[in-house]
């Protein structure tokens, strides 16, 4: 397992089956929150669940496919950042991110940290030439991330998500290598 520190305050470390037990406790206190925005959370029913997710999250690591860290603020675990399914797409190399913060710590620029330090590691270490971010549409929070670090807004698919039984429209973001100036994230 390693660590990346961001800042003083925040680290990310890659996903390891040690943090099953805290993840599923914040999954489980931020039911209602993160099951308004995120398909996999109605699935979670157990720590095993989680287990079974960080397993699938290292093998996928193993194969170059993702990147998963949990996000530590002051050394407890907070949050959760994947640099997903990363692939050559029409000769393009690209990689989505995803994420969730407890809401205990929000509003304090721990995601926008987290996903510039994501950004950073995609154009230099994975050598990505697009990295997109997607939200449901009346996901204002996830969107101002996006809008907060500069990705380009490039567009809206209608019908492209079903979290909870409701089909949602998604804004699609991105930000792309050559627009991508470190100091400026
Ligand atoms: C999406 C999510 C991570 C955003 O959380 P957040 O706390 O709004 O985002 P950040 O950690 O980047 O914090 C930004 C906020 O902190 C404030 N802030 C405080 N100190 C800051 C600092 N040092 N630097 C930057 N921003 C700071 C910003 O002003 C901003 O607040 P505002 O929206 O009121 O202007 C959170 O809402 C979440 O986990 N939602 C549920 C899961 C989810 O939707 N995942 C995404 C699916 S696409």
């Amino acid at each position: 397992m390693f660590k990346i520190e961001i800042d003083q305050e925040i680290h990310l470390e890659l996903i390891h089956p040690t943090h099953a037990e805290d993840t599923f406790e914040i999954v489980t206190r931020n039911r209602e929150l993160f099951g308004r925005w995120l398909d996999w959370v109605e699935a979670t029913k157990s720590a095993e669940d989680t287990e079974a997710f960080i397993d699938y999250a290292l093998k996928s690591y193993a194969k170059h496919k993702e990147l998963n860290c949990m996000i530590f603020f002051q050394n407890r675990l907070v949050g959760n950042i994947g640099l997903l399914g990363i692939k050559k797409r029409y000769g393009v190399k690209v990689g989505n991110l995803g994420y969730w913060l407890d809401e205990k710590a929000h509003r304090k620029g721990i995601m926008q940290r987290a996903v510039k330090k994501m950004v950073e590691i995609g154009f230099t270490i994975y050598n990505l030439e697009k990295i997109t971010l997607k939200c449901a549409i009346e996901n204002s929070r996830s969107c101002n991330v996006a809008k907060s670090l500069g990705f380009t807004h490039e567009g809206r698919h209608r019908a492209d998500i079903r979290v909870g039984g409701v089909l949602m429209d998604v804004d699609s973001y991105a930000i792309l290598k050559e627009d991508w100036i470190d100091d400026e994230l």
